[in-house]
C-alpha cells in the first residue's frame, strides 16, 4: 500500500514532475519503423507531450513538437522533405535538430529579416533498433540506447504490435514482476471462460524476486516443479524501468500521459532449422484492437489482451492507497522502493538505474533467458510443439502477417 502523495509521485508523467523527469531519463520505444513505409508522419504522444515523429525522404527520422511554431498548425499532416518536415499550413520547413530550414514567404519577401534563424521547434533524438524507433525526451548527455541481446538474435519471424490503453503505465508495469496472476487472469481465465470449473491450472509453490543490473527477475516453482527448474534458477525479466521480458517477448509499457500507455509488443518467433537462414528485412507492425468492435468489450481471447483486462479494470489511475498486498506482491514493492530511491538518485545529481554510459556496454546486453537454448540452437521442424504453432498474445493478427509469419515457419498458425 501506498500513501496517496506516493501514489501520485509514482505515477505521473509530466515533463517537471520527479516522476516525468526520472523516466526522461531513458530511452522509449514508441514506433515501428515499418509503419513508416505506409506514411512519412506519425502522431505521438509521449508522457503528455504531443509530438511528430516522421521519417525525411533522405531517411532520417525525427521527433518534432506536434504544432508548427508559426501559427500552431498540426505539423503530423507535414510534408516529408529530402531532408526534414515541412508544415502543410504556410509551408516552414524543420530538420530533426529543430531549426527552421525554410520559410517561403519570408524567405522571399524579407529575406534580410532572417527571422528563420529565430525559429526553432522542439525536436528531441531518436534512434532505431530492433525496428523500434526509440525517443529521449530527457536532460543532454543523453545515455546510450541499450541495445538488448535479444534484438540480434538470428533466424526468427519477428513481429511488432502496438495497442493503446486507458490507464496509467505503472499498474502496466507492475505485472512484470507478478508471477501469480499466470493461474487466474490466464490458465483459469480461459477454463471459466471455455464454461469449465476446472481442473484448474497448477498452482504457485513458492516465487522469488532478484534485483540485477538491468531490472528484476521473478522467479516460480509450481505445484509439480522443483528447484532446478529454469523458472526457478533463472527466471523472468522485468526489464528497467519499462518492460516484461519472457524471451519469445518483450512488452514494453510506454507512458502517454497519466491516464494513458502504449503497449509496444515485440515478438520473437525462431523458424524451424529448414528454415535458415532466414533473414527478414523488414519487421511488420499492426495495431492490437483492445475492444471489441461490436459489443464494445475488452477483449479476452488472448494473453496480453487477458494482461490489458486487469491493468485497464484497475482503473485510469490505480489507487495504491486502497490495495492489500500479500507475499507475491513483494516483487511488487521491491520495484516501488526502487523508484522511489531513484528519484533521489537523480535530485542529487546521480543517475538512475540501469542508465548506460559506456558504448562499448550498450551494444549488445545480455539478460537472463530461462529457455535460451531454444532461442540460441532453434528446432526440427518436426520438433516443434503444437503449443509453439499458435500465436497466443494478442488478438488481431492481420492476414498479411499472418502469411509472412507461416511462410516463415513453414507451417500454419493460429492467431
Ligand atoms: S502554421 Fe506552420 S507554416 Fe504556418
Ligand atoms: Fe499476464
Amino acid at each position: 500500500m501506498l500513501s496517496e502523495s506516493q501514489n501520485r509521485l509514482l505515477t505521473q508523467t509530466g515533463a517537471g514532475t520527479p516522476m516525468g523527469d526520472l523516466l526522461r531519463r531513458y530511452w522509449w520505444p514508441i514506433a515501428g519503423a515499418s509503419e513508416f513505409d505506409e506514411a512519412p508522419t506519425k502522431p505521438v504522444r509521449l508522457m503528455g507531450e504531443n509530438l511528430v515523429l516522421y521519417r525525411d525522404r533522405g531517411g532520417t527520422y525525427g521527433l518534432l513538437d506536434r504544432h508548427c511554431p508559426h501559427r500552431r498548425a498540426d505539423l503530423s499532416f507535414g510534408f516529408a522533405e529530402e531532408c526534414g518536415l515541412r508544415c502543410a499550413y504556410h509551408g516552414w520547413h524543420f530538420d530533426a535538430q529543430g531549426r527552421c530550414l525554410e520559410q517561403p514567404y519570408d524567405d522571399t519577401a524579407h529575406p534580410e529579416a532572417k527571422l528563420k534563424d529565430q525559429v526553432r521547434v522542439k525536436a528531441y533524438p531518436v534512434e532505431e533498433c530492433g525496428g523500434l524507433l526509440w525517443a529521449y525526451l530527457g536532460p543532454q548527455p543523453a545515455p546510450c540506447l541499450p541495445r538488448w541481446e535479444f534484438f540480434f538474435w538470428k533466424n526468427g519471424f519477428r513481429q511488432i504490435v502496438l495497442s493503446e490503453l486507458p490507464c496509467n503505465w505503472l499498474q502496466c508495469q507492475e505485472n512484470s514482476i507478478d508471477p501469480v496472476h499466470t493461474e487466474w487472469q490466464h490458465r483459469n481465465w480461459e477454463i471459466r471462460h471455455a464454461g469449465k470449473d476446472g481442473p484448474y491450472s497448477e498452482t504457485h509453490r513458492k516465487v522469488g524476486f532478484e534485483e540485477f543490473d538491468y531490472g528484476f527477475t521473478y522467479k516460480r516453482v509450481m505445484e509439480a516443479g522443483t528447484d532446478t527448474d529454469p523458472l526457478w534458477t533463472i527466471g523472468r525479466v522485468c526489464l528497467w524501468p519499462y518492460a516484461l521480458f519472457t524471451g519469445s517477448h518483450v512488452e514494453f509499457r510506454v507512458p502517454v500521459d497519466d491516464e494513458n500507455t502504449l503497449s509496444v509488443g515485440w515478438f520473437f518467433a525462431r523458424v524451424p532449422k529448414e528454415s535458415e537462414p532466414y533473414e527478414q528485412n523488414s519487421i511488420p507492425t499492426w495495431q492490437g484492437p483492445v475492444r471489441d468492435e461490436k459489443t464494445g468489450r475488452l477483449i479476452g481471447s488472448h494473453i496480453m489482451n487477458q494482461d490489458f483486462i486487469a491493468w485497464i479494470g484497475q482503473g485510469a489511475l490505480a489507487d495504491r492507497s486502497k490495495e492489500f498486498l500479500g507475499a507475491s506482491d513483494l516483487g511488487v514493492a521491491m520495484i516501488r522502493r526502487r523508484f522511489l530511491a531513484d528519484l533521489d538518485a537523480i535530485a542529487a545529481g546521480r543517475d538512475p538505474k540501469a542508465i548506460i554510459r559506456d558504448a562499448a556496454t550498450a551494444k549488445n546486453v545480455a539478460l537472463p533467458v530461462a529457455e535460451r537454448a531454444e532461442f540460441m540452437d532453434g528446432a526440427n521442424r518436426a520438433d516443434i510443439s503444437p503449443r509453439k504453432r499458435v500465436f497466443p498474445f494478442q488478438a488481431g493478427m492481420p492476414d498479411a502477417v499472418k502469411h509472412a509469419f507461416e511462410e516463415a515457419m513453414g507451417f500454419p498458425i493460429k492467431a
